[in-house]
């Protein structure tokens, strides 16, 4: 199996936008996603986005492009960024977890590298994803 790349990121909301874009943002992310077979899970506490993604490079390169270019979100900042022998995510071409309480993504912040994404995967299994 040719390799995957893994990116974990942290954004902010931007200032001029409504926490409801969210739903917007997953709804075309998927449909965008399974034609590029990314999957991974997005987090989103109201003021920070979390995202975790994974796919083939070239496509995993493209959306970062994308995502560097979107005025929805300000202050991107890549945490983690790594080869992948295979998928952590199976059933999501991007699942979506809203949560309340700030500090699970400052938290995340405060890390970098292979700390944040092993940090950002023991939360995974509190989140309440929906897909
Ligand atoms: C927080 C956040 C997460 C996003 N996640 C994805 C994603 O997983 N897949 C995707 O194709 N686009 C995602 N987007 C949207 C892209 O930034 C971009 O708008 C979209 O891919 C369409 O790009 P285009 O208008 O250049 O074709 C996300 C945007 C934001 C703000």
């Amino acid at each position: 199996m040719p390799p995957l790349r893994e990116v974990l990121y942290i954004s902010l909301l931007a200032t001029d936008q409504s926490t409801t874009v969210v739903g917007q943002i997953v709804t075309l992310a998927r449909a965008r996603n399974l034609r590029d077979g990314i999957t991974g899970l997005l987090v989103f506490d109201g003021m920070r986005f979390c995202q975790h993604l994974e796919g083939p490079p070239a496509a995993v390169q493209a959306l970062l492009a994308r995502l560097e270019a979107d005025p929805r979100h300000v202050a991107l900042r890549v945490l983690y960024d790594g080869v992948l022998a295979q998928r952590r995510y199976q059933r999501f071409e991007m699942g979506l977890a809203e949560v309340d309480v700030h500090e699970d993504l400052v938290d995340v912040d405060a890390l970098d590298g292979r700390a944040a994404l092993e940090y950002f995967i023991a939360l995974r299994s509190r989140f309440d994803i929906s897909g």
